[in-house]
C-alpha cells in the first residue's frame, strides 16, 4: 500500500530509464522535507516500484541565466523585488528504482516509469517487507535514517551466517554491540533464542552483568584470573595449533602419548595435567631425542601460562545456556599469545559441543577480531585455524560468530568473506574503504561513499540480513553498561585528593 503523493515523474536527461527516473516535488517543502537516502514508490501495472533518492536539487527559471541575474542583482534591487521568484522555485530529485513487488516477489525493474506517474512515500509495511525486516520477531537495532520506521533484522537472516561489525575506533561498535546484546537477552523461549559467549577485550562489558541492569540474572561475567583449561580436553591436534612448528611426526607421537593418557586416566574417570604429559614423554623409548627435547621444551612453555588445569572455567556445557550470555574478561591479559589460546581453546569447545548438540545454538562476539584472526601469517594467529573453521562450518551446526574490528584489512579474509551480513560504520582510511567495498556483497558506489560521511552510532546493514544496504541510526541502549570514559572523566576519577 503506498502513502501520501508527494511528485510527479519528470523528463529530464534521457530519463526516465530503467535505472533512473527524476521527479518534481508538488508538496510545499513546509509539508515535506524530501531527502536524499529516502526511499518512494510508484505504482505500476505489474506491481509497486520501490526506489531510493540518490540527489535532490532545487531550480529556479528566475536565476537560470547567469547574466540577467547579474544585471538585475547590480542595478540596485533584487530579483526577488521585482518578480515572484519564491513561487518559481522547484525541488527535483534523482531516483534509482531498487526494484518492483509483483506478485511472485521482488523483481529487478526491466523498463522505466512514465513521466507523469505520481511518486508517493511508501508506507512502513510495504518498505519494511521490500527491505527484508523482520517487523514481528527481529532484533530491534534502530530506525532507517529519513523514514519512522524500525529496522529489526531477522534473528537467522542476520546471524545464522555470520557478521561483521566494521569502523574506525570511536564509531561506535562496542554501543551497537550493547544492542544486539539487549535484543538476544530480550527474547522469548517461543521467539527463538541463542546463548552468547562474548570475549571483553578491553573490560568494557562488566557493566551489563551489574546490579542495576536489568539483564543481571541473565549474564555470567567471567574473570580473566579464574580462567582455566580441562587439559584432558584437548587433541593431539589442538597442541599442535599451539606450536605450528611441531612436525608430523612429534603430532603423531602426542596422539600416541595422549592415547595411553586416554586409556591410564580419562577412561578411568581421572584428568591429566601438562606435568603428566610431560612426565609420559620422558618415559617413552620409542620417541627419539630430538623430538622428546622439542615436545617437552613446548609443554613446558604451555605450563608456565598457567592456563591448563584439571577443570574446564567457564564450563561451557554449565554456563552456555539459551537466553543468557556469558562474558569472558580478557582485559587483564597483556600478552596476545595467551588470549589467542584463550580462545582457540573456547572455540574449539565450542564447536565440538555444539557438533554434538550438547549446547544450545550460540553466537560468539569477538571484539577486535583482527587480532585472533589476523591475515597475515607472521602475526601468529593460534586462534585464526578455528575462527577460520567457525566461520566455513559453524552455521549447519548454527554455531555463529559476530566479528568486530577497526581494521578489516588485517582480518583473515577467509573468515570476513564467510561473514554474510555487515554492519559498517565511519571508515575513513582509505585501504579499509577500499577493502570493505570489494568485500561487502550488494554494496553499490553510492552506499561506498557514504561510509565516511557517518556519525557516531550510524551504520549501514549490508547483505544476508537484508534486501537492500539500509542507513541505521542505532537505538540508545537501555542499560548504562558500556565502560567508557573519556579522557577528563577518567583524569577526574584517578585524581581523587
Ligand atoms: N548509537 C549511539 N548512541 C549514542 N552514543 C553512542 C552510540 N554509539 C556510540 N556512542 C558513543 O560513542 C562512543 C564510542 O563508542 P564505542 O566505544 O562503541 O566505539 P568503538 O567503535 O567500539 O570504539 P573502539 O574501536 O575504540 O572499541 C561512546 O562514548 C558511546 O557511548
Ligand atoms: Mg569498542
Amino acid at each position: 500500500m503506498k502513502g501520501k503523493s508527494i511528485g510527479t515523474v519528470i523528463v529530464a536527461e534521457e530519463t526516465p530509464n530503467p535505472s533512473e527516473f527524476s521527479f518534481v516535488l508538488t508538496k510545499s517543502e513546509d509539508d515535506f522535507r524530501l531527502q536524499k537516502g529516502m526511499y518512494v514508490t510508484i505504482q505500476s501495472e505489474e506491481g509497486e516500484i520501490i526506489a531510493s533518492v540518490l540527489n535532490v536539487f532545487k531550480t529556479n527559471r528566475y536565476f537560470s541565466s547567469p547574466s540577467a541575474v547579474k544585471a538585475y542583482e547590480t542595478s540596485g534591487k533584487t530579483l526577488a523585488s521585482i518578480f515572484p521568484v519564491d513561487s518559481w522555485e522547484y525541488i527535483i530529485a534523482q531516483a534509482k528504482p531498487l526494484g518492483i513487488f509483483t506478485e511472485i516477489g521482488i523483481k529487478r525493474l526491466l523498463y522505466p516509469v512514465s513521466p507523469g506517474d505520481t511518486v508517493y512515500v511508501p508506507d512502513a509495511g510495504t518498505l519494511s517487507k521490500f527491505l527484508g525486516l523482520d517487523p514481528e520477531n527481529g532484533l530491534l537495532l534502530g530506525k532507517i535514517a529519513h523514514h519512522d520506521l524500525e529496522v529489526k533484522v531477522n534473528l537467522t537472516r542476520f546471524l545464522q551466517k555470520h557478521a561483521a561489525l566494521l569502523a574506525i575506533s570511536g564509531a561506535g561498535k562496542s554501543y551497537t554491540v550493547s544492542i544486539i546484546l539487549e535484543e538476544l537477552l530480550s527474547r522469548s523461549q517461543e521467539q527463538g533464542r541463542v546463548a552468547v559467549i562474548l570475549f571483553d577485550v578491553h573490560g568494557e562489558y562488566k557493566g551489563l552483568s551489574d546490579d542495576s541492569s536489568e539483564f543481571k540474572d541473565k549474564i555470567e561475567f567471567f574473570p580473566g584470573a579464574f580462567i582455566q583449561f580441562a587439559t584432558h580436553k584437548l587433541t593431539a591436534g589442538q597442541f599442535a595449533s599451539f606450536q605450528p612448528q611441531m612436525s608430523a611426526v612429534q603430532v603423531r607421537e602426542l596422539y600416541r602419548i595422549l592415547g595411553k593418557l586416554y586409556v591410564t586416566n580419562t577412561k578411568q574417570g581421572k584428568s591429566y595435567l601438562i606435568k603428566d604429559i610431560i612426565e609420559k614423554i620422558e618415559n617413552d623409548e620409542n620417541i627419539n631425542q630430538r623430538s622428546k627435547e622439542a615436545l617437552i621444551g613446548w609443554f613446558y612453555t604451555l605450563e608456565s601460562t598457567h592456563l591448563f588445569g584439571q577443570l574446564e572455567k567457564p564450563s561451557l556445557e554449565e554456563d552456555i545456556k539459551a537466553g543468557k550470555l556469558l562474558i569472558v574478561d580478557l582485559s587483564d591479559f597483556t600478552s596476545l599469545r595467551k588470549k589467542q589460546l584463550i580462545m582457540s581453546y573456547f572455540l574449539t569447545q565450542l564447536f565440538d559441543l555444539r557438533k554434538k548438540n550438547k549446547i544450545p545454538p550460540t553466537t560468539i562476539i569477538v571484539e577486535e577480531a583482527h587480532q585472533f584472526a589476523p591475515e597475515a601469517s607472521i602475526s601468529m594467529g593460534l586462534s585464526r585455524p578455528i575462527i577460520e573453521t567457525i566461520a566455513r562450518e559453524g552455521r549447519k551446526f548454527f554455531l555463529s560468530l559476530v566479528l568486530i574490528s577497526q581494521r578489516p584489512v588485517k582480518l583473515s579474509t577467509t573468515a570476513l568473506s564467510q561473514c554474510n551480513t555487515h554492519v559498517i560504520m565511519r571508515i575513513v582510511n582509505p585501504y579499509d574503504l577500499d577493502f570493505i567495498g570489494r568485500s561487502s556483497e550488494g554494496i553499490d558506489r553510492e552506499t561506498m561513499d557514504s561510509i565516511t560521511t557517518l556519525g557516531i552510532g550510524e551504520a549501514i546493514i549490508v547483505g544476508n540480513a537484508v534486501n537492500h544496504p539500509i542507513f541505521v541510526s542505532v537505538r540508545k541502549r537501555k542499560t548504562s553498561a558500556l565502560q567508557t570514559m573519556d579522557l577528563e572523566e577518567s583524569a577526574k576519577a584517578y585524581d581523587t585528593d
